[in-house]
């Protein structure tokens, strides 16, 4: 399939640009910043989704947007919903200008951090964020919800619980989605036929993970790796037990800052 990855020249996009054309995706990169590799063969962007000029080009085309593009952290309220929500608002207008169907959607655990952790984390659980970057995460969750109904567009909000080469702490033993299943899951998602929106967990089939696994299942996504297998090399840290009281760990436990309006 013919692919848009935004935020390309990230951690994610960067993993996804060497892991999805071996999978027969063809892709286009769209980023603030210039081409990191040379898998892009529909091309590069070098400007910001934010624009609707960047956006319109970015998306024609294609057979599916995967949406990356963010700042994966806390920020100012302003700042939050500029990065999250505004970005995925422009690619949804630029996709129903080029009637483009499909997308993929970096949502974030954060979205849902503040719920305190139980036998098993559902995808219904109501929204719950730790941050103002969880509330950027569920409200982009909600645009892309009205889109999925009204424009019967086919989405999957994927709420992504740490990426990373390998899991570094003990809450990340749960939460760790390897490079290798976060390809597979953007290629089952691209490929998945079920309408409307679909919101899955982002994580490893983890031992100690406690994240359903099944709306992800549903659409094709069956994650191989483990997290415990990189358990013997994580340090044991004073802070872990509170950072397994709730969804988004630290960020959901420590009384952070707030960043100012
Ligand atoms: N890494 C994780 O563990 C994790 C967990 C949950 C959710 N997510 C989400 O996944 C997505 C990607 O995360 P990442 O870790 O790769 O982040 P990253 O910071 O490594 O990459 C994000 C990329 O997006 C680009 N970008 C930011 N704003 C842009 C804009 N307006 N237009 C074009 N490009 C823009 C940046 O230049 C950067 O290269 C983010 O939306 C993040 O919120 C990540």
């Amino acid at each position: 399939m013919k692919l848009l990855v935004t935020g390309a020249a990230g951690s994610i996009g960067s993993v996804l640009s060497r892991g999805l054309p071996a999978l027969g995706h063809e892709l286009r990169g769209l980023d603030l910043i210039p081409q990191a590799d040379h898998n892009f063969t529909l091309g590069w962007l070098s400007g910001d989704c934010l624009d609707p000029a960047v956006a319109d080009e970015a998306v024609a085309g294609v057979d599916a947007v995967v949406h990356l593009a963010g700042t994966p952290h806390e920020d100012s309220l302003p700042a939050a919903l500029e990065s999250h929500v505004h970005t995925t608002a422009r690619l949804l207008e630029a996709m129903l200008t080029h009637r483009v169907s499909r997308m993929v959607y970096a949502s974030s655990n954060h979205a849902v951090g503040r719920t305190p952790r139980s036998e098993l984390l559902t995808t219904d659980v109501r929204p719950r964020p730790d941050t103002f970057y969880g509330v950027a995460k569920v409200s982009a969750e909600a645009l892309l919800s009205l889109y999925a109904d009204r424009y019967d567009l086919d989405i999957t909000a994927a709420r992504i619980g740490t990426f990373g080469g390998a899991p570094t702490t003990a809450r990340s033993l749960s939460t760790w989605l390897s490079p290798d299943d976060a390809v597979r899951m953007v290629d089952a998602a691209v490929r998945s036929r079920q309408p409307g929106l679909h919101t899955i967990y982002g994580v490893s089939a983890n031992t100690r993970g406690w994240w359903d696994l099944e709306p992800g299942r549903a659409i094709g996504y069956d994650p191989l790796d483990d997290a415990e297998t990189h358990g013997g090399r994580v340090p044991n840290r004073d802070e872990d037990r509170a950072e397994a009281a709730y969804v988004g760990g630290p960020d959901a436990t420590h009384l952070k800052p707030r960043p100012a309006f």
